[in-house]
């Protein structure tokens, strides 16, 4: 799986976001060790709290299929039809890749277009994880 294949799963995804509040359209596309990617896309709620971002929808579709070890995952955002040449992960995401990603997991952001790799170390210094609790 190459970088911009899964960039393109991801931008795939992001046309089943479910985001009639913001229009912020958001596509996920997480590479498990084992090979297979697990897609998501946000899902919004009208009493707002409850939205889960596309990301977390990618790691909960594969951890709840079995899969808890991941190498990448493509993230492709933004307001109206055309992504953005850079959307973020938001914090929470970055909480719950670190439950289940190594410091050099990768993170593609951006579009088919441009792609910014950055490492999970790198967007989440310092992290609070299992080893502080166990
Ligand atoms: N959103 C994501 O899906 N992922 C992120 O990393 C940032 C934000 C979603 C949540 C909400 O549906 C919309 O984008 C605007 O915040």
């Amino acid at each position: 799986m190459t970088d911009l294949e899964l960039m393109r799963l991801a931008t795939e995804a992001r046309k089943a976001s479910y985001s009639p509040y913001s229009g912020f359209k958001v596509g996920a596309a997480l590479l498990g060790k084992s090979g297979k990617v697990y897609t998501g896309c946000n899902v919004e709620n009208a009493a707002y709290t409850p939205t889960n971002c596309a990301e977390r929808t990618a790691f909960f579709k594969a951890v709840s299929e079995g899969e808890k070890e991941f190498t990448a995952i493509a993230i492709v955002g933004g307001k109206g039809e055309k992504p953005a040449d850079f959307c973020a992960p938001c914090g929470i995401c970055r909480q719950v890749m670190a439950e289940f990603c190594d410091g050099d997991f990768r993170i593609l952001l951006g579009n088919m277009d441009n792609i910014r790799v950055h490492t999970l170390t790198e967007l989440l210094p310092y992290s609070f994880g299992k080893s502080d609790v166990e």
